[in-house]
């Protein structure tokens, strides 16, 4: 097989940032995608609809038509079921993002405790709209490489308990505990997985020296982890669906003496992707994972029109614009050679 052409994707998990970060990054994540979920922890947080509303016109001047950017609600302690279902009943936008507080990037405002935000949860409940959910505890004893395996005990496995309908996204996965987790959970859980966990163990973030561009959160664990997420991202199960979890930052916040977590992998994400499925010898459960489960899950109609890969060497540059790309520097073995419209 020299190409490969499947249904048109879309992004379950993207942070496109805003001003002229926003403008060099978001094309990226248009020409693979129809549609993107857009992360909303701007500084200051997109908490409002009218805040979401006008960051959705701002991601539209920048990628130009073709595109649709899906928008999310960041939770806080105050968040308000009235103003969050509000924006969900006008399509301002389709889930809500619980970060807990101090988890990540901009997550300041997050939730310090999730049953101040019960009342909501149970509005989202009732009206189908989905809780998307950075899956970490913040607490400082807990390990680092432990923070996902916790947060499933301590907070994730209770929420679905007190909420059996909600519609929930683990986002970001990467440990053989949350894959076993959604998939011993009903259809309403599913979860989201980024290129850098199928790719990367956590050696990567010392091979042969600090290696900042390795760093996201949740942060890469042991191989038998990265091997777990593999083999649930290429199983065909339609509870894995792609999230790239694309996190752009600075080459100069990147390499500090405090290096922010974020991997930008918007430019290579098909190829990359494809990379692993085909090593794992499923690139006929690809089409499924990219542009079916996803949309499913979330109740959107499937996207018309398609995109081809070619068995082709794709160079990627050691930067683009300032920003260090995953993959910097290697040659993937596949490359996005046409984008068939609607
Ligand atoms: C994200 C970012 O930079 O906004 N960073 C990351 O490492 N993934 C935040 C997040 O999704 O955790
Ligand atoms: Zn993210």
């Amino acid at each position: 097989m020299q190409t490969l052409t499947i249904r048109r994707p879309d992004d379950w998990h993207v942070h496109l940032r805003d001003g002229a970060m926003l403008k060099v990054v978001a094309p990226y994540t248009a020409r693979q995608f129809a549609r993107a979920i857009v992360m909303p922890n701007l500084d200051p947080p997109v908490t409002s609809v009218k805040t979401a509303q006008a960051y959705r016109e701002r991601i539209v001047a920048a990628t130009g038509d073709g595109f649709t950017p899906l928008m999310t609600c960041y939770l806080t302690d105050a968040a308000n079921p009235d103003e969050i279902a509000r924006g969900f009943e006008q399509n301002v936008w389709i889930a809500a993002k619980l970060y807990p507080a101090g988890a990540t990037t901009n997550s300041a405002s997050g939730v310090t405790d999730i049953r101040l935000i019960h009342p909501t949860l149970a509005r989202m409940e009732r009206i189908g709209m989905v809780l998307s959910v950075h899956g970490e505890v913040t607490d400082p004893e807990v390990d680092v490489f432990d923070r996902e395996a916790v947060f499933i005990d301590r907070v994730l496995a209770p929420l679905t308990r007190e909420f059996p309908a909600l519609k929930i996204v683990f986002e970001h996965i990467t440990t053989q505990d949350a894959a076993d987790f959604v998939r011993d959970s009903g259809p309403n859980v599913a979860a989201t997985i980024t290129p850098q966990h199928l790719h990367l163990n956590r050696n990567a973030l010392f091979a042969g020296g600090l290696r900042p561009h390795a760093y996201c959160l949740p942060v890469a664990k042991r191989e038998q982890h990265r091997i777990a997420v593999r083999q649930v991202a290429t199983s065909g199960s339609a509870k894995f669906f792609l999230g790239t979890d694309s996190a752009p930052h600075s080459r100069e916040a990147k390499e500090s003496s405090c290096g922010c977590a974020g991997i930008f992998n918007a430019p290579f994400a098909l190829e990359s992707y494809a990379t692993v499925f085909e090593e794992e010898g499923a690139l006929e459960h690809f089409e499924a994972f990219a542009s079916e489960h996803g949309a499913r899950f979330y109740g959107l109609p499937l996207n018309e029109g398609t995109v081809t890969l070619a068995r082709a060497a794709s160079q990627v540059p050691t930067e683009i614009d300032g920003i260090v790309p995953f993959h910097a520097g290697e040659t993937l073995g596949w490359r996005m050679v046409a984008d068939e419209g609607v």
